[in-house]
């Protein structure tokens, strides 16, 4: 075995897309601000009952039908994600039950935050190569990248909801004899620069109000005072400008990583695809580099940042305006939470 290949995609959006402007009746906002500095024009966001798991069960019914397999065909399942629904079970196994997907084969989720697509290839290509998983008859993997990050934001932390949106896209992988797949995944522990807190999601959300007092569900599990301390952290905290410096750094870096790895340029690629966070981030590492700007693709203006969605999301739109043909080459860039990283070079 060589490498890796995707040989189907499929993409899931939530009902409601919100211009900038749709934001003002929350938060004190203007598309301009949102606009100038992030490049960000819209975003889907779920509503009324749409959840992750409808998206990422969507996302991976029709990627299964794009690759013309069958549900039996699965040997591995993985979601990457930062926004599960369930505490457990994990999003990979709902949406094996629901789309009915035999029992068997492994199922699990893994979080590397924005980073969580190209940590999933990684790992696929590593299980692959071990020969552990995908045997015999089974030798498909689903790969999805999905996120419901409306579930964290805060509208009255205007700097950090206008640049997040929710979505799913899934992958199918199979192994490949003659498609070359390099990688490099990497993370530097840091809980300040982006963050959102568990315990302000779920327990405290479960305590109920006695008068002034708030009372925990189990009553051994959390003081009041820590739970009004990190009430608000259940939603996501950003340290905007360090994120911005660690991602540029973080982006050129993996740039190089890849173009190392595989020998290949980074003008020679059709296309490099970014973690869709912000506009001004991939234009300052294409400027920095001199590279033409319809070399990177960028979706992010109807999206806005779909952390781990947002690179299956780019190549599912990619399959739709054609722009992955047969022996395309593409450097596949994450950076997100965490801090993580990471860099893959795919060929089509
Ligand atoms: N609408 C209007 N004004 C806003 C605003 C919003 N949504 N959010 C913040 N502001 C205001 C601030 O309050 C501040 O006002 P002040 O000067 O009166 O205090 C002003 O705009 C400037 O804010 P600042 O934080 O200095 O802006 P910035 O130029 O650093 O841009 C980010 C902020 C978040 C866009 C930028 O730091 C960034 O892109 N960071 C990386 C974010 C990212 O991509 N994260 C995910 C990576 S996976």
């Amino acid at each position: 075995m060589n490498g890796i290949e995707i040989t189907g995609l499929g993409k899931a959006l939530p009902k409601t897309s919100l211009k900038n402007d749709a934001l003002k009746q929350y938060m004190d906002t203007s598309d301009e601000w949102i606009r100038s500095r992030t490049g960000i024009e819209s975003r889907y966001l779920c509503t009324g009952r749409e959840s992750l798991t409808d998206l990422a069960a969507e996302a991976s019914r029709k990627a299964i039908e794009d690759a013309r397999i069958r549900p039996e065909e699965i040997g591995l399942l993985i979601c990457a994600t930062c926004t599960t629904d369930y505490m457990v079970p994990s999003v990979a196994c709902a949406v094996q039950e629901i789309l009915k997907i035999p029992g068997g084969v492994p199922a699990f989720d893994i979080n590397a935050a924005c980073s969580g697509f190209v940590y999933g290839l990684q790992l696929i290509y590593a299980l692959m190569n071990s020969g552990t998983v995908c045997r015999s008859d089974r030798k498909y993997v689903l790969l999805i990248g999905g996120e419901q990050l409306s579930k964290m934001l805060d509208f009255s932390e205007r700097s950090v909801s206008v640049l997040f949106g929710d979505g799913a896209a899934a992958v199918i992988v199979k192994p490949s004899k003659d498609k070359h797949f390099f990688c490099h995944t990497a993370a530097e522990g840091d809980r300040s620069a982006l963050y959102a807190h568990t315990v302000g999601r779920n327990q405290i959300t479960g305590l109920s109000k006695q008068g002034e007092k708030l009372v925990s569900p189990n009553p051994l599990y959390i003081s009041e005072d820590y739970a009004r301390e990190i009430m608000k952290d259940g939603y996501l905290k950003m340290d905007g400008r360090k994120v911005f410096r660690f991602a540029v750094r973080a982006l050129s870096s993996e740039i190089d990583e890849m173009e190392r790895q595989s020998g290949i340029r980074a003008e020679d690629v059709d296309y490099i695809v970014c973690h869709q966070a912000n506009l001004r981030i991939i234009d300052y590492v294409r400027k920095q580099r001199k590279l033409p700007e319809e070399k990177f693709f960028v979706n992010l203006q109807k999206y806005g940042n779909t952390s781990g969605a947002s690179i299956p999301l780019a190549l599912a739109d990619m399959k739709e305006k054609g722009l992955l043909k047969p022996g395309s080459r593409i450097f596949c860039i994450g950076f997100g939470a965490g801090l993580t990283w990471g860099g893959c070079y795919l060929e089509f």
